[in-house]
């Protein structure tokens, strides 16, 4: 059989897994460990009086990290995607998919996502589009899913770098209508260069309410996106973004009207309860589980999802916590690089 050639987005897809695998480090150092918790020897507590669970809007979720948006868009990716919705169904962790806007155009990459409902009928899936999408793009890509929310993911500096990437960025007028007339709720990401609080603020300027500040940390789409062209043009601009941690500091004044969800550099369940900590509602995962399923399959990945949220419930047992509320109280040690930023952006 002659398999029909592959369009360029479609083959970036693979190319995206190839390379997030090949860069990944599995204890690569980032701005998490410049946070620490001070430890509580007498918490009172016991580890089953401990609630992980998080509120996403209307929606209860029974734990407070989830599989973030990657796969997807070719025959390799569907293949990920499957492993991956089998994780979720028996873990109960939501899932998103990786940009759907490539099956959107070409009706054959359909079932590269909608695979994800043949292992995962019931669970909590995000569709996801890139954002320079309009409204038509939008509900095609929750249809194609019955998705319970989407994600608009922002790249600039990916697309920059990325030699067939976009050149024009104005984003923000489709994203208003996006959020004005869908029917489920919108959440705009960044893919790993965090967020400001000028860019939250023209966010919440258009009626968006729930961000995925996507920081630094983590999978590094400059390093990923140079690989792929020939010249190398662009290692220079590697350090590019803010950090989970910094974005999440950027959020601060926002995060009692907007729903913040964090992801970028998740390696364990220590750095969930951080991010939990400095105000996420939900914390999102990409490179790390990648990595697991690559290497131990879905059997064994959701084996170690369900120990990651036990741990997440004894840690918190360990700081004194009943839940994710009283969590936002346990106090914290900032080291002196992060209390620099800190005081250079005029926050506590
Ligand atoms: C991604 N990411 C991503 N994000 C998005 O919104 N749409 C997409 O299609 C993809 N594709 C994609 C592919 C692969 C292989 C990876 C590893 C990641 C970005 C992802 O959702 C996340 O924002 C960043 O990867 C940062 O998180 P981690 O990987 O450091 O946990």
């Amino acid at each position: 059989m002659v398999r029909p050639k592959q369009s360029i987005q479609s083959h970036r897809k693979d190319e995206h897994v190839f390379l997030a695998e090949k860069f990944h480090e599995e204890m690569r150092q980032n701005d998490f460990d410049g946070l620490r918790f001070i430890h509580q020897s007498l918490p009172e507590i016991a580890i089953a009086d401990v609630d992980i669970s998080t509120q996403f809007g209307p929606n209860h979720w029974d734990s407070p990290f989830y599989i973030n948006g990657m796969t997807g868009g070719s025959q390799q990716t569907k293949k990920i995607n499957a492993q991956l919705a089998q994780v979720a169904q028996i873990t109960g962790l939501p899932m998103a998919t990786g940009s759907q806007s490539v099956a959107v155009k070409d009706p054959s990459l359909v079932d590269t996502f909608t695979i994800i409902r043949e292992y995962n009928p019931e669970g909590f899936v995000l569709g996801n589009i890139g954002a320079g999408n309009d409204l038509a793009v939008a509900q095609q890509a929750v249809a194609m899913t019955n998705a319970n929310a989407l994600e608009i993911h922002v790249n600039t500096t990916q697309e920059i770098v990325m030699p067939e990437g976009d050149r024009q960025f104005y984003w923000l007028d489709q994203i208003a209508e996006i959020v004005d007339q869908l029917t489920v709720p919108v959440i705009v990401k960044e893919v790993g260069f965090g967020m400001s609080a000028e860019t939250m603020a023209q966010l919440q300027s258009i009626g968006v309410q729930a961000i995925d500040i996507s920081g630094r940390g983590g999978t590094n789409f400059v390093t990923i996106e140079n690989e792929r062209r020939h010249d190398k043009a662009y290692d220079y601009l590697e350090g590019w973004g803010q950090s989970t941690v910094e974005s999440l500091f950027e959020s601060q004044g926002f995060q009692n009207d907007l729903t913040i969800l964090a992801s970028g550099g998740i390696r364990n369940p220590l750095d969930v309860i951080k991010a939990l900590r400095l105000g996420a509602t939900a914390v999102g995962v990409s490179g790390q589980f990648l990595h697991m399923i690559l290497k131990d399959g879905p059997t064994v990945t959701a084996e170690k999802l369900l120990a990651w949220q036990a741990q997440i419930q004894a840690i918190m047992a360990m700081l004194g916590v009943h839940n994710l509320t009283e969590l936002k109280q346990a106090p914290l040690i900032v080291s002196p690089e992060l209390r620099h930023y800190l005081n250079e952006r005029h926050l506590t």
